[in-house]
């Protein structure tokens, strides 16, 4: 090579580092403080709820939260794969599942305090957004829908990530927004979902909880005036769960008005990043035209917290964390990349965290624009080889059974269809063995029936 040649090369080579920059996006870490290894596998966390914790390791066991050791593990391994991104987003869901007797309000606090202490001294010049998730609060769930002692002392602890304003609108309801890395035209959406939960008994005679989508009509409508573009984050996402059919999160006019806003403002909104669900999946928004418009992303959690939800079978997980690729000019997400802890590997010989998958590589996609996660899920839907593939990055590589007919159903119509009566459509139209939440209605000639109706 010529020195002329050499010199070209790393312009270019420069030219490109400087369109894609990188972010990493953490959730749902629920530290368990009881975890202890211990010869009685019901005693060994809190978070099993007695539940046998049958190989418990100094990194967690399946059956519960994790330990400090895995969220410390999780972090220092983020700073040793991408030790400078440009920020980070945290979705939420610090604290255990226990029962909300076994917390309380202080020890909340004190969670989210812990958790916010390692991400900051790990990473402490790195700007970090954060969103609450449901069980940021005591009593879990019920986020209400003004001030309170939770925002008020959990704006104080992120008060070095917080613009002044932000702290303003976080004490009040929970959310903010604030420019993007201070750039002019680009913007972050914190927003707090939570309020839209079905479980969050608080809220749900409201219109609009803390005039929050009001508020984020008018960030949204002024960000296409001036030509910004914008990220949402958020923990409990709209639409529903893919590991259990008809499972949704949002009550219903919560999750209509939600999409309304997205189908409003899809020009400005260039990817949603959510949490909650401690699995590896994704949401895609049409227009009335059927056209892809946007896409959230639900990225998995660090907890390997196997789920007690009645009819959910096999729902544990190998923690993952995770890096988004992106262009810095367009916000346009480039790519996806994944990496994960095998639990079992990490307690039986060293923690070792390793690279899951790369969107563009695992499913022959340009990048990850809306565009390209529709034929995503179109390869998914009609591919089995894909499908398996995404089912096994579904559990973060924990559960590599078969995805049969009605898993890929449940899968295909959760990441196709957020609104709920889309969802019930669709259930019918791939061939949903009962779409009646498994009643009787498995034969042939009742589906035929059901479909004629
Ligand atoms: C956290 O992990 C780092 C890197 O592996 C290690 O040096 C440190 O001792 C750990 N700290 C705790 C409290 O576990
Ligand atoms: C959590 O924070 C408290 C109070 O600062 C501290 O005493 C404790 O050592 C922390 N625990 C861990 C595991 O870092
Ligand atoms: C929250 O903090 C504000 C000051 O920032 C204070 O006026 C208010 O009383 C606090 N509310 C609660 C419920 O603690
Ligand atoms: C995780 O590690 C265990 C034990 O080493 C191994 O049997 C299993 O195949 C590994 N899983 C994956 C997905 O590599
Ligand atoms: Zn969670
Ligand atoms: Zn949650």
């Amino acid at each position: 090579m010529t020195a002329t040649s050499f010199f070209l090369s790393c312009l270019l080579f420069k030219g490109a580092l400087a369109l894609t920059g990188s972010f990493w996006h953490i959730t749902d870490l629920h530290w368990d403080p009881t975890y202890e290894v211990t010869d009685q596998p019901e005693l060994v966390c809190a978070s099993s709820g007695k539940r046998p914790a049958l190989s418990a390791g100094r990194f967690g066991d399946y059956v519960c939260d994790s330990p400090w050791h895995l969220i410390n593990s999780s972090v220092y391994a983020m700073k040793s794969i991408l030790p400078d991104p440009d920020f980070i987003i945290w979705t939420g869901d610090d604290t255990p599942h226990v029962p909300n007797e076994d917390l309380g309000e202080e020890a909340v606090i004190n969670i989210i305090s812990n958790l916010t202490s390692a991400i900051t001294e790990i990473f402490p010049h790195t700007k970090v957004y954060s969103a609450l998730g449901n069980h940021d609060f005591h009593p879990k769930s019920q986020l209400p829908a003004g001030p309170n002692t939770i925002y008020n002392r959990t704006a104080e602890l992120w008060n070095h990530w917080l613009e002044l304003e932000s702290k303003q609108t976080f004490k009040k309801g929970g959310y903010y927004t604030e420019k993007l890395l201070n750039r002019n035209g680009y913007r972050m959406l914190v927003l707090n979902t939570n309020l839209y939960y079905d479980q969050n008994q608080v809220t749900q005679n409201m219109d609009d909880p803390a005039d929050q989508f009001n508020w984020a009509d008018q960030i949204l409508t002024e960000a296409a005036a001036i030509k910004e573009k914008v990220y949402i984050i958020g923990h409990v996402p709209p639409g529903f769960f893919e590991k259990k059919r008809s499972k949704p999160w949002f009550a219903p006019k919560y999750n209509r008005r939600y999409l309304d806003l997205i189908e409003k403002h899809h020009s400005v909104i260039l990817g949603q990043f959510f949490g909650h669900h401690h699995t590896d999946s994704f949401r895609m928004f049409y227009n009335k035209d059927r056209l892809p418009i946007s896409t959230m992303f639900l990225s998995p959690g660090v907890t390997p917290w196997e789920t007690t939800l009645p009819g959910v079978v096999n729902g544990a997980n190998n923690p993952g964390i995770r890096v988004f690729e992106y262009d810095t000019d367009t916000l346009l997400v480039k790519d996806v990349v994944t990496y994960y802890l095998n639990l079992t590997h990490a307690n039986a010989a060293r923690g070792r965290w390793e690279k899951e998958y790369r969107l563009t590589e695992s499913f022959r996609v340009p990048d990850a624009s809306p565009a390209s996660m529709h034929q995503t899920l179109e390869r998914l839907a009609n591919e089995h080889c894909y499908l398996q593939k995404y089912y096994e990055f579904n559990s973060v590589s924990y559960d590599l059974t078969d995805c049969g007919s009605d898993c890929r159903v449940d899968h295909v119509c959760a990441a196709r269809e957020v609104d709920f009566d889309r969802y019930e459509d669709c259930l019918v139209k791939e061939g949903a063995a009962s779409v009646f939440s498994g009643r009787l209605l498995f034969l042939p000639i009742a589906v035929s029936l059901l479909a004629s109706w």
